[in-house]
């Protein structure tokens, strides 16, 4: 079975009222038959989003269902809002938060508890990448998921590699670059079982724009993007939407 492409617009800290309604209306125009449009703004605009034909995510969980966590969020209130996706281990997080592999690996489970769809974000550092030792540290942090989750939960994750030297630095790994990434981690998967392998999202994310989406995403193992920047206009989101049809 085909895979389907999926665009999703990560807002980070950034959006307001205004775009919620002119990024609703111009989406509102359009029709996206093979793609899954997601939306991830920030969380306190999420309930201002009316009947839409997109999918809506939030940016982060936390690990715990409720209770005395200040600030935090669980994944059954993001689903109670209308959400069907969350995006957890963001390279933001990672760095702003401390969050490690385990704890994403938590994260991602408690959202497909809550019926989510936990978007999990791995990727490399510059020196890293500058070391030539990118797949054994993408490989790693890909671990704590396959050791907690099962072969039909890793099914129902989609997995996001997003090189941190190229988030919003306007660099992007070339289109060579991240498919020779993106069949390193379908291998990854195919070890463990041939059918999840096949099925699984795989995106691409880092300074992915109108003028780069095409080639990245015919790459055979791409299957859509994790956009920045460039879902900060409704304009460009939408032209890479209309790449991935
Ligand atoms: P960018 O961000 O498109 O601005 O590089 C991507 C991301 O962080 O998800």
């Amino acid at each position: 079975m085909a895979r389907r492409y999926l665009v999703a617009g990560n807002w980070k800290m950034n959006g307001s009222k205004d775009y919620v309604a002119d990024l609703s209306k111009a989406l509102a125009n359009e029709s996206f038959d093979n793609v899954d449009v997601v939306v991830c703004p920030p969380a306190c605009f999420l309930p201002l989003f009316e009947k839409q034909n997109f999918a809506l995510a939030g940016q982060d969980i936390s690990v715990h269902e409720g209770g005395a966590h200040t600030g935090d969020l669980s994944a059954s209130m993001l689903a109670e809002v209308g959400c069907g996706y969350v995006i957890v281990g963001h390279s933001e997080r990672r760095d702003d938060h401390g969050e490690t592999s385990e704890l994403v690996a938590q994260k991602a489970k408690a959202a497909l508890a809550a019926g989510l769809v936990p978007l999990v974000c791995i990727g490399e550092p510059l020196e890293v990448r500058e070391a030539g030792t990118e797949e054994s540290y993408v490989g790693e942090q890909l671990v704590p998921l396959m050791n907690l989750l099962s072969d039909e939960e890793l099914a129902r994750c989609v997995i996001a590699y997003e090189p941190v030297w190229a988030i919003g630095t306007g660099k992007t790994a070339s289109p060579a670059q991240a498919q020779a990434m993106h069949a390193y981690l379908r291998a990854q998967f195919a070890k463990r079982n041939a059918e999840l392998a096949e099925g699984i999202q795989l995106l691409y994310g880092g300074s992915m724009k109108p003028e780069n989406a095409e080639e990245l995403l015919a790459q055979k193992d791409i299957d859509g993007g994790l956009i920045g920047g460039a879902s900060l206009k409704a304009e460009s989101f939408i032209a890479i939407c209309q790449a991935a049809k």
